[in-house]
């Protein structure tokens, strides 16, 4: 939801800018811009489209300096073109900002700013920060009182970075809300959203907090907040693979998460199983007598990960008896749920910044309950506002439509519902060994189904021109439907909807005709007549059905018109194998449409306004 940077330092600032951007990408891709002091003046160069377009411009339009700020957009106040692209700047030229977030009183601020002078030139809620700055600086003379006076007027959460012509050899910052991390180098200094943008150059980094403002030089950083003083702070030496970043010879992102999920689940089971099936969670600092007395769970997440929290209530309440609820995160914080401090709250998110989710949080430790999160960014804001966090353990997602970090969570959550059932003293010691033993073969097996992804190809091929698609599928893949529906509209901008195979006939099912493909997930298990049902139901009205079924099943192959079989597991396992083939579909569905899989239209993978 828009990347910011900042450089300082004796590279060439326009590609520092340049390479940092293209890392932050996943966050905002309508439109992007730098702004450089070229010889004491500030210089801004910015395009509608993504990174490359602005690429393009400094080829033609070169920029000169050591020194500057730069910005990749999600727009959310005026249309995504170039003359709303960030950075923006004050009426003297003399002041230039990138932002990442909502400045929510902004019209007020708007107003009074004209009333004095100040001529506006975008429709964007960012452009009061550069004139406010003005108008403090004007009146104070001074940066970092006028920096403070305008932090005091913003409401609303933001993370911005300042260029001052003024101040060659500083970049001034604020943050309240909207994430911002320093990064120092040899003889450098960087400001950035995360920090993938600033790897592997800022050997060192700091994450900084709310209501933090201050100012980088090329040797350090200068904190402040609410007083006068400056805040003492510990650098953390940055250890970030950067290899992650890379599509490491796939041709998009998303194919390349969705082959890594075996890997990742290996990888969660090397280090959260031991040979007895306990499993261990050495971040997770809860104390055992409260996790004791938990009774009650309500889960809040958006997306991809509320998808995961579904399969999760059924976890939670399967092995550990826990009442669970699961809400949207964007719901849960305005519908003031029942709650105390015997409930625990956990929050699921990849990115760990998403502000709905983050919103839900407050609203939960302002009722008094303890907040667990499952995050991939366990530096992220969600991570560090939760009592206690679960490391995802997925790496870096990129593609913009989740898919490893899904199944990452899916398993995490399995894992934390045996925990907890241990801690209540829940299942037999042979119970654990049979599910471990179960849960040891799914890279396997997960394996297996990536070895077929032609075969979701010719799917893709076929359905090619199909323009509605229903998913169905009963309790653990009731969620499978929603995410493989959610990622058809995703990447392929393709209407789909997921139901509960019972709902079908509630209404649904007047859809029905031979122009509407039904992917039914119909593995064998305790729901399994319940699905063949539902397909008999769809067959009957001529609709074409597209099925995920287990190995071997010739009944279901032969009901029919597409089948993709995937390896026998026990109930609780197929959404983890289930979602496979639909995050395939989806990918492959997006290249026979000509979309782009790893940066959808309209979206975002970090959602950091409400
Ligand atoms: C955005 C992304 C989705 C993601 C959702 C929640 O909408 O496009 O892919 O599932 O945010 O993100 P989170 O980082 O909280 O899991």
């Amino acid at each position: 939801m828009c990347g910011i940077v900042g450089y300082l330092g004796p590279k060439s600032v326009d590609s520092v800018l340049i390479v940092g951007l293209t890392r932050l990408e996943y966050r905002g891709y309508d439109s992007a811009g730098i702004a450089v002091l070229d010889k004491n003046e500030i210089v801004v160069r910015k395009e509608k489209g993504k990174i490359k377009d602005l690429e393009e411009l400094l080829l033609s339009h070169p920029v000169e300096g050591n020194v500057g700020i730069g910005h990749t957009r999600w727009a959310t106040h005026g249309e995504p073109n170039r003359q709303n692209a960030h950075p923006h700047i004050d009426t003297a030229g003399s002041t230039a900002v990138v932002h990442n977030g909502i400045v929510e009183n902004h019209h007020a601020l708007r107003l009074e700013l004209i009333d004095k002078g100040h001529v506006f030139h975008t429709e964007t809620d960012t452009e009061v920060i550069p004139h406010l700055f003005e108008q403090y600086y004007k009146e104070l003379k001074d940066a970092p009182k006028a920096l403070k006076a305008t932090v005091d007027r913003l409401e609303g959460r933001f993370a911005f970075v300042l260029l001052l012509d003024k101040f060659p050899d500083r970049l001034f910052f604020a943050r309240n809300g909207s994430p911002l991390v320093y990064g120092k180098g040899r003889g450098e200094s960087f400001l950035a959203s995360d920090v993938s943008a600033i790897v592997p150059a800022a050997k060192e980094h700091f994450h900084i907090e709310n209501d933090q403002w201050g100012w980088i030089t090329k040797d350090g950083l200068h904190l402040h907040n609410g007083t006068s003083e400056p805040l003492p702070f510990e650098l953390t030496r940055t250890q970030f693979d950067v290899k992650t970043l890379d599509r490491g010879g796939y041709e998009h992102f998303m194919l390349k998460e969705i082959h890594e999920q075996p890997g990742i689940i290996r990888g969660i089971i090397q280090n959260r199983l031991n040979d007895e099936g306990l499993v261990t969670l050495p971040e997770m600092q809860l104390p055992n007598d409260f996790l004791n007395r938990v009774t009650r769970c309500i889960i809040t997440s958006a997306g991809t990960s509320w998808h995961a929290g579904i399969v999760g209530k059924f976890y939670l309440e399967q092995f550990a008896r826990l009442s669970t609820e699961v809400d949207i995160s964007s719901e849960f914080r305005y519908r003031n749920p029942i709650a105390d401090g015997e409930t625990l709250v956990v929050a699921i998110s990849q990115s760990g910044e998403t502000a709905d989710t983050l919103a839900g949080i407050h609203q939960a430790k302002a009722k008094f309950c303890r907040v667990l999160s499952f995050v991939n960014v366990t530096t992220s804001s969600i991570a560090r506002e939760s009592e206690a966090f679960i490391d995802l353990m997925a790496g870096p997602e990129i593609g913009v439509a989740s898919t490893k970090a899904y199944t990452a969570q899916v398993m995490s959550l399995l894992l934390y519902a045996q925990f907890m059932g241990g801690i209540k003293w829940l299942g037999s010691k042979e119970d654990r060994l049979a599910i471990l033993r179960e849960i040891r073969l799914l890279p396997e097996k997960m394996e297996r189904i990536l070895a077929r992804a032609e075969e979701l190809k010719h799917w893709a091929h076929e359905l090619r021109d199909s323009k509605d698609f229903v998913f169905l599928g009963r309790q653990h893949n009731h969620p499978t439907a929603l995410e493989g529906a959610l990622k058809l509209k995703e990447i392929a901008y393709v209407h789909a909807s997921g139901y509960a195979g019972g709902e079908f006939k509630h209404g649904p099912i007047a859809l029905i005709s031979d122009q509407i493909p039904v992917v039914c997930i119909a593995p064998r298990g305790e729901l399994y007549e319940k699905m063949i049902s539902n397909i008999e139901e769809v067959r009957s009205r001529k609709g074409r059905i597209l099925s995920i079924c287990t190995e071997g099943d010739e009944m279901v192959r032969s009901k029919s018109d597409f089948c993709f079989e995937i390896p026998e597991c026990p109930d609780y396992l197929s959404p983890l194998l289930a979602v496979i083939p639909l995050q395939l579909f989806a990918y492959y569905s997006a290249l026979e449409r000509g979309c782009e899989p790893d940066q959808p239209r309209n979206l975002a993978k970090s959602v950091t306004v409400e």
